[in-house]
C-alpha cells in the first residue's frame, strides 16, 4: 500500500508520517510546496524508522500537480491547512480513484464539497474519511465507546482542553489564517433533551483534575457528533465542550479577529497573525492535550473516559495512524465517513494507548481496563 501526506513536513503531517513510517504498513511519500523541507523531513523519517520515505513537490490549489503526485498512491491523507481548497484536492483524489483522510477542522465549506462528491465517491467504491485528529476525530468515537459500555447511555458529554508551546512552533500562514476561520464557522450546537439546541448560554463545566482545574467551557459543534442521536437512540444530551485561551485572548482578541473577518471576510490572514501573535505573547506555558468524556444511563450508572498526551500535536496524529491502521486491515468501507464515525471504537482505544496516549476508563467511579 502506499499512503501520499500533503503538508508531510508540517507540525501534524511530520508526526503522523513517523507514525506511519514506523508501525511498516505503507511506503510513504510526502507532499508539500517547499523542496527543501520535503526532502529533510523525508530522509529524517526514512532514518528513524529504517526504511525509504519518498517526497514529490505538490500544490493543493493545483490539480494537475496533485494529480502527478497521486501516481500509484492508494490514500491520500490531507494534513496540510489546505481547506480553502478542499473542493480541489478532493476532486483530484476521487478523478485519481484514490482514497482520502482529512485532517481538516470541522468547518462547513469542506463538509460541503465532500458532501458533493459523495455520490461519485460512493459510484466508484472509493473510501473519503473526514474530520481526523483529536477534535475534530476523536469525541464521537469516544461517546460511540461509552454507548458500547453503557448500551443504554442518556448523557455523554464531552469536554476539550489544549496548550500549545505557540512560541516554539512554526505555523504555516494558511495554518494562521484556517485557524481564525474556523472560529468564524463556530457552532455552538449541543443535543440538550432531546433537541439539538444553538446558544452560547448552553455552557458547561468539566473538572480536568488538579493542575488544569475546573471551569465552564463553551460548545463547540463537530460533524460527527450529528449522527450519535440516531446510532444511540437512548441518548438524550450529548456534545463537545471547548475551554479558551484565557479572559485577554477569549474576550479582546478573538472578539477583534471576528469583526476583522467580519469586515474583510476574504482576508483571514491578518486576523490569524493577531491571534497566533495574541497567543505566543499572552497564552498559557505548558503542553497539554485532555479529552474528558461525562456520561450516565437512566438507571444512574455512570461511566467516565479521559484521554490525554502531553504534545497536542502527538494526540492529532496518533488518532489518524490508528483509523489508518483500521482502514489497512479492511474490510474495505466505501462511501463518506468522519473518523469519529469509520473507526471501531474499542480498537480505536487500544491502538491509541498503544500508541502512547494515555487512557483511563471509569465505570460507576471504579477504574476499568477500556
Ligand atoms: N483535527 C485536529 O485535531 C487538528 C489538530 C491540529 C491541526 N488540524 C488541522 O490540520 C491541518 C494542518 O495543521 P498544522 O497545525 O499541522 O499546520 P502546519 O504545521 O502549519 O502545516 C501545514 C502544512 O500544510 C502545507 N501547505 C499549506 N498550503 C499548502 C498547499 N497549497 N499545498 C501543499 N501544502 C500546503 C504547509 O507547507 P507549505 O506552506 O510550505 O506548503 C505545511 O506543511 C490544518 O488544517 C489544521 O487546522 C487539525
Amino acid at each position: 500500500m502506499k499512503i501520499a501526506i500533503l503538508g508531510g513536513y508540517g507540525n501534524t503531517g511530520l508526526k503522523l508520517a513517523r507514525l506511519l513510517a514506523t508501525a511498516g504498513r505503507a511506503d510513504l511519500v510526502l507532499l508539500g510546496r517547499d523542496e527543501d523541507r520535503l526532502r529533510a523531513a523525508a530522509e529524517g523519517v526514512g532514518r528513524e524508522a529504517r526504511r525509504q520515505v519518498t517526497w514529490q513537490v505538490a500544490d493543493a490549489a493545483s490539480g494537475p500537480s496533485l494529480r502527478a503526485a497521486l501516481e500509484g498512491a492508494n490514500l491520500l491523507v490531507v494534513a496540510s491547512s489546505t481547506t480553502a481548497h478542499a473542493a480541489t484536492v478532493a476532486r483530484t483524489a476521487l478523478e485519481a480513484g484514490v482514497d482520502y483522510l482529512d485532517t481538516n477542522l470541522s468547518i462547513r465549506t469542506k463538509h460541503e464539497a465532500l458532501q458533493a462528491l459523495r455520490p461519485s465517491v460512493e459510484d466508484r467504491g472509493l473510501c473519503f474519511i473526514t474530520d481526523g485528529g483529536f477534535h475534530p476525530g476523536v469525541p464521537g468515537a469516544m461517546i460511540r465507546y461509552a454507548g458500547l459500555r453503557l448500551p443504554s447511555l442518556t448523557t455523554a458529554n464531552v469536554g476539550g482542553t489544549f496548550n500549545l508551546p505557540w512560541a516554539s512552533l512554526h505555523f504555516s500562514a494558511d495554518s494562521q489564517a484556517e485557524f481564525v476561520a474556523e472560529l468564524r464557522d463556530m457552532d455552538n450546537s449541543a443535543f440538550v433533551d432531546g433537541a439539538w439546541l444553538r446558544s452560547w448560554k448552553n455552557l458547561r463545566s468539566f473538572d480536568f483534575g488538579p493542575s488544569l482545574g475546573s471551569r465552564s467551557y463553551a460548545p463547540f459543534f463537530l460533524k460527527e457528533l450529528a449522527e450519535l442521536p440516531d446510532r444511540i437512540p437512548s441518548l438524550r444530551e450529548t456534545g463537545f465542550y471547548i475551554a479558551g485561551f484565557g479572559p485577554v485572548v477569549d474576550y479582546l482578541v478573538m472578539p477583534a479577529c471576528l469583526l476583522w473577518l467580519r469586515l474583510f471576510p476574504g482576508r483571514p490572514l491578518p486576523a490569524g497573525k493577531l491571534m497566533v501573535g495574541a497567543l505566543r505573547h499572552l497564552g498559557a506555558s505548558g503542553s497539554w492535550a485532555v479529552l474528558q468524556l461525562e456520561g450516565s444511563d437512566a438507571s444512574g450508572r455512570t461511566v467516565s473516559l479521559r484521554m490525554a498526551h502531553e504534545d497536542p500535536y502527538e494526540l492529532t496524529a496518533i488518532p489518524v495512524a490508528a483509523c489508518v491502521a483500521q482502514y489497512a486491515d479492511g474490510p474495505r468501507r466505501p462511501g463518506l465517513w468522519t473518523q469519529a464515525a469509520y473507526v471501531e471504537p474499542a480498537r480505536f482505544l487500544r491502538d491509541v494507548a498503544f500508541m502512547g496516549v494515555q487512557v483511563e476508563l471509569r465505570l460507576d467511579g471504579e477504574v476499568s481496563p477500556p
